[in-house]
Formats: structure tokens, sequence, C-alpha cells
């Protein structure tokens, strides 16, 4: 009987939680709250230094991964996750913790997300999930330092030039304010993470001058998306800063990482078959510079097309990105032929090569770049930059064009741009089956599974202070 009754609870949590209903028909959903509809919301926080690691903790902040997480029953809230623990950093033990991470401020980073994902995690079919990631990055790098290594191999300091940086102490972790969510009005819930990486600057007192980020999330109680309102801004000292919401993968490596994560992708979504619908309203675009990515998406899989081990030297994280800011020019032209990938793929099928002047769609790309370690290059080619992730990278960057018209991607400069917010059911199963990415001559093409699924902007180095901002809403991964 019991036996019975489990196996029925479990039909049901099967039925309920796994199949949603879109315009009446019924899908499956990659992640663990589709649309963004769960009032009890689960928002996770992290901050990344040049090449995705923490190298020092800012004072009194403790280790830069934070979580905000609540269930919501009869008008109250029950948070999951203390100040407490989101103050943890190097030297404060919890409970998980393997001591060889207790000093070492990056091995402490990721344990410490593995920690607050076992206190977010939200029991599922088929598997459990923990959050959705806000995450923000610090593009500046000190050459002097020796902390990035350059296609995953450690490597001594050298002259500064190619990278921002305003000296000692220019690769530090932002402060963090939290707002932990609250009910507001009986029938409002709004919660927020803001701060800057000024070290010492009071942004109380206005922002000129100085780097900022906010997150701000809202929901009205049983109804609707919750909205993520975003703003990220750029000062002289930190001109090139990425802000991020991020499904990832609820375990392995999520893109850019070579530790396991936590996330919300609680099934894996894999080439070609699934789409992602998100609504999207820029309200301030951050500039000439700013990179916009209406989606990025990434992954990891080695030259050979086996899948990522954590051998930075041999693993390779792959991304690619739609950029929807209509003053980012195409680099990749008939001249630039080392900014386009060796050939495109129409939806026919049909391999157009970059050379065929007459045919490529020079428009539709942005940059691509090469793998740092991949050995078999077509020329000409550009590498990708060998020190902003912990392993080689390969990108793909795209721009609105008529040729992604088939994938429900932008076709013309502006689509999706400020003034032009949007709902888009994007075919990026489709487009990323049919995107160019290095491999080895003779091997087994890689399965294109990918473990992380982005939306924000990266303001790249800037002359003035830029100021980006943008709501997300309805963000669901759909299994086609
Ligand atoms: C940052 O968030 C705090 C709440 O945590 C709020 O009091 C403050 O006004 C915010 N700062 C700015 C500049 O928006
Ligand atoms: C964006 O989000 C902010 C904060 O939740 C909200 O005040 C604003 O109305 C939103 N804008 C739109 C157009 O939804
Ligand atoms: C495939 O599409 C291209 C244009 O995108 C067209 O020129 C070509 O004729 C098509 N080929 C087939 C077999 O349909
Ligand atoms: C164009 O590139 C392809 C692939 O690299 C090559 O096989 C072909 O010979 C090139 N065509 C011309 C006209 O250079």
């Amino acid at each position: 009987m019991e036996t019975h009754l489990h196996a029925l609870v479990f039909l049901l949590t099967v039925i309920l939680l796994s199949v949603s209903c879109a315009r009446g028909k019924q899908y499956i959903s990659a992640v663990g709250d589709p649309g963004m509809r769960r009032d009890g919301l689960r928002v996770a926080f992290e901050a990344w230094n040049f090449c995705n690691e923490v190298g020092q903790e800012a004072p009194g902040m403790g280790s830069p991964r934070a979580a905000d997480c609540f269930d919501l029953s009869s008008s109250t809230l029950k948070h999951k996750v203390t100040e407490a623990d989101n103050k943890l950093g190097v030297g404060k033990p919890f409970p998980g913790l393997p001591p060889g991470a207790i000093s070492n401020a990056d091995l402490y980073a990721a344990q410490k997300e593995l920690y607050l994902g076992s206190l977010c995690e939200v029991e599922d079919k088929p598997n459990p999930w923990q959050f959705w990631m806000v995450m923000l990055k610090n593009g500046n790098y000190d050459t002097k330092s020796g902390l990035c290594p350059q296609n995953g191999k450690k490597v001594p300091p050298f002259s500064p030039g190619r990278f921002p940086c305003f000296g000692d102490g220019c690769m530090n972790q932002p402060i963090l304010y939290h707002q932990p969510t609250e009910l507001i009005n009986g029938d409002t819930l709004r919660g927020s993470f803001n701060g800057t990486y000024d070290l010492g600057a009071e942004i109380g007192g206005g922002l000129g001058g100085i780097s900022f980020y906010e997150v701000v999330w809202e929901k009205k109680v049983g109804a609707g998306s919750w909205v993520f309102s975003h703003k990220l801004k750029t000062s002289k000292k930190y001109p090139w800063l990425m802000l991020y919401l991020r499904a990832d993968a609820t375990k392995g490596f999520s893109g850019g990482y070579h530790y396991d994560t936590r996330g919300m992708l609680k099934i894996l979504p894999e080439s070609p078959n699934f789409k992602v619908k998100v609504t999207l309203d820029v309200k301030q675009g951050g500039g000439s510079k700013s990179q916009f990515y209406l989606l990025d998406i990434g992954s990891c899989w080695k030259n050979n097309g086996d899948p990522c081990d954590g051998d930075v030297l041999t693993d390779v994280t792959r991304y690619s990105e739609m950029i929807i800011n209509p003053a980012t020019p195409a680099w990749c032209s008939p001249k630039g032929l080392e900014n386009c990938p060796p050939y495109h793929i129409t939806p026919n099928d049909t391999k157009i090569y970059r050379n065929d002047t007459a045919n490529f769609p020079y428009g539709a790309y942005h940059y691509y770049c090469a793998p740092g370690n991949a050995q078999f290059l077509e020329k000409p080619v550009s590498t990708c930059d060998p020190y902003s992730n912990p392993q080689a990278q390969e990108i793909v960057q795209l721009l609105p064009h008529p040729i992604w018209a088939e994938y429900g991607y932008p076709t013309k400069q502006g689509d999706g741009w400020v003034g032009d917010a949007r709902t888009w059911e994007l075919d990026v199963g489709g487009l990323s089956s049919r995107l160019y990415f290095y491999q080895d001559p003779g091997t087994t093409p890689a399965r294109r599974i990918w473990t992380s699924i982005d939306m924000g902007t990266e303001i790249f180095v800037s002359d003035s202070e830029e100021v980006a901002e943008w709501n997300l809403s309805n963000f669901d991964v759909i299994l086609t």
C-alpha cells in the first residue's frame, strides 16, 4: 500500500513539476522555475576576477558568493540562507567544507556555492535544482600579479599594457549589499543585491566617479513572472565590467567554470532540441562598447570532442553570443577573414566558406576566435584571449542579420534594443547546432550540451562612465 502510495505521489509530482502548460500546449521545461513564476524565489550571487576566480576577498565581505532563497506560506517568508551564511569567508568553517579549502579564496568560493546550493535546493524531477545566478565580473587584469593562467597553463608575470589595471589591487572583489526579499503591502515581493568595486566608496552619496551594480527582483504574489531589474555602471578604475543572470547546470562544469557548480538547469539542453523564451526590456544601453548579449550560451568540451573533465590544459570553454547593441560592428568581413568562422551553415545545411565573398553573411558575425590550444587551425585565424578564463576558450559572436530569421533571432540592428522591449522565443538549439566550433580533424563531433544560458551585458573597456539598465522576466528553456 505504502509503495503504491509512493508511486502515485511520485507520478503526480512528475506530472505537476516537469510538465507546464503554455498556450494550452504541454511542454517540458529544462529550468527549475519555468517562466520565473514561482513565488518562493531561489537566486544567488557570485563575483569573478579576470580569470573567473576570486583571488582575494574584499575586506569584511566574506567570499563573494551569496544567496536569497525563501518559501512563502500564509504571507510569511521563510528564508533558507542567513546573513551569517552569506558573509562566510576564508577561515570560517561550514558543513561539508574540505580542510584544504578553508584558507584558499578560490577553493573556498567554489565550496561556498555548493553549500548555499544545499540550503536552497528544491526537490524536483528528474533532478533537484538550486538557484538563478547573478554573475558579476571585473575585467581588470594585473599582469604583474601572475594570477591568471594562459590557456590553462600557469605563466609568470608579464609587462602591463594589454589589460586595464590602475595598479595594486585592481582585481579586487566588490562590496556587496543585500536587501533580503520581503513582502511589501501584502502583495509584492522584493529584494536586491547591489554594490561597487570601489572599496571605501559611499554609494549612498551618488554614483559619480564610482562603479556600481544592482539587481532588484520583484513579483506580485501569485501572479506573473519575477522581474529582474539590472543596472551596471563602469568607472575610470573599473572600465570593463560584466553583469549577467545565468541559468547554470545544477552539477558539473557550467560555462567558464572548472569546478562543480549549482544552478537552475535541472535538465541540460542539447542542440538542436531546445528553445529559450525570455522578455527583455533594455532601458539604457551602456555605451558603444556594451556588448549586450540577448543570449550567451556556454559549455565545455575538448578539441577532440570529449566532454570536459576539469583538466584545464585540454578543456575548452565554448561560448556563443548574440550581441544586440546596434553600435557593435561586424569585424568579420572579406578583408578581415581572421575574425570570421571558417564557414557558415545555412538552415538547409549548405556550407558557405568565408572566402566565398558573394555568399558568406559577413554582417552576421561580430567576431570569431579560436581556442589557443587548438593544433590544426585554418589560417588566417584569431585566437581568443588566453587569460580571461581558467582554460582555453572559443567564442562565436553573432549580430542581428536576416539569415537568423529562421531561428527567431533579431534580424536587423536595433531589434530588441532600447525602446523595443520584446518577448523572444529563440530557437537556440537549432541555431547552435549549425554554428562552427573547432574540432581536431577526424574526431567525432562533440555533443553540444549547454551548461549555461545567460543574459546581460559586458561593458568593454570604456573611456567614460557608462550605464546599462535592463529588465528581464519570463525566462524559460523549453525542450522540443
Ligand atoms: C543598495 O541597496 C541598499 C539595500 O541593501 C539600499 O539601501 C541602497 O539604497 C542601494 N543603493 C543604491 C545606490 O541604489
Ligand atoms: C523594471 O523593473 C523595475 C524594478 O522592478 C520596475 O520598477 C520597472 O517598472 C520595470 N520596468 C518595466 C518596463 O517593467
Ligand atoms: C539553401 O539555401 C540557400 C540560401 O540560404 C539557397 O541559395 C540554396 O538554393 C538552398 N539549397 C537548397 C538545396 O534548398
Ligand atoms: C576557400 O576556402 C576553402 C576552405 O578553406 C578552400 O578549400 C578553397 O580552395 C578556397 N577557395 C578559394 C577560391 O580560395
